[in-house]
């Protein structure tokens, strides 16, 4: 569903993005994992077409973002770093807005407004100012409008920032029920939230990929590398020894 091909990403002389490619397949949820700076964001905004990267391309639903740019938008729905919103509409008056400009109308609009409403728990500030609304309720209104069209493919980066831990764990099951007909793709920086809501895992650092795969893959390749990693290890084991391997598993932070 989500092919990625040798993408790289420069930024003037900086490498953002070295030769990256992963693949999400049909109703996978794909966690990208890594650390500040490690250009997730930066593979996010070419997958939705708002970076037009330096080489390489990338298939989504068989269309390439280059190419098909236009069709690749309808098909995604998108929750940036900071959700895109109008802090002078309310609730209601923004998603009808979104949903307008994705083409809804009538009683089809009406619908995925009802939607979104329950799916995002929005009902206690449907009729409130944007502006007036806590980070957690900006952020689920951000989700909303990526929803709205109810599209394919869903890429959140870092959708659980800025929520509380109820909250996350609402998020979270609402990932897992859209994955049973959306393809995912989710960035955070949460370990746990990947390993709950993830079907398989890419850790990128440095622009690179480390490694990719479901847990017990990157388990096995730490141990192929020649790292010590106890029976059953958490994920943040793995992701310390993935990225820390000459330090014993010690983060010096
Ligand atoms: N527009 C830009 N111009 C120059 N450098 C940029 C630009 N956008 C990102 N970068 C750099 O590219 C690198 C990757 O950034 P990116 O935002 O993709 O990382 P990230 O993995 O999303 O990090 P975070 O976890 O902090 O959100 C960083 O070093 C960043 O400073
Ligand atoms: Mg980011």
């Amino acid at each position: 569903m989500i092919d990625v091909r040798s993408l790289t990403m420069r930024y003037g002389n900086y490498v953002a993005l070295s030769n990256v490619s992963f693949r999400a397949n049909e109703r996978e949820v794909l966690g990208l994992l890594g650390p500040n700076g490690a250009g997730k964001t930066t593979a996010m905004r070419i997958l939705t077409t708002y970076l037009y990267p330096s080489s390489g391309t990338a298939k989504i639903d068989g269309l390439d973002i280059l190419e098909n740019s236009e069709k690749v938008r309808r098909c995604i729905g998108y929750l940036p770093e900071t959700a895109p919103l109008y802090p002078d509409m309310q609730t209601e008056e923004y998603l009808t807005f979104v949903g307008s400009a994705r083409g809804l109308q009538g009683q089809k609009l009406t619908e995925r407004l009802r939607w979104v409403r329950e799916a995002c728990n929005l009902e206690s500030v449907w009729k409130h100012l944007i502006s007036e609304l806590s980070k957690g309720f900006r952020q689920r209104v951000g989700l909303a409008q990526a929803l709205i069209h109810d599209p394919k493919v869903l890429i959140l980066d870092e959708p659980t920032s800025g929520l509380d831990p109820l909250q996350i764990i609402g998020i979270r099951e609402l990932i897992r029920n859209l994955a049973k007909e959306k393809t995912i793709i989710f960035s955070t920086h949460i370990l746990q939230e990947v390993e709950a809501a993830a079907d398989r895992i890419v850790i990128i650092n440095e622009g690179k990929i480390v490694s990719q795969g479901t847990q017990s893959e990157l388990a096995s390749e730490v141990r192929l590398r020649g790292s010590e990693l106890k029976s059953n290890p958490s994920l943040e084991d793995i992701f310390i020894a993935l990225l820390l391997p000459n330090r014993g598993g010690k983060t010096g932070i």
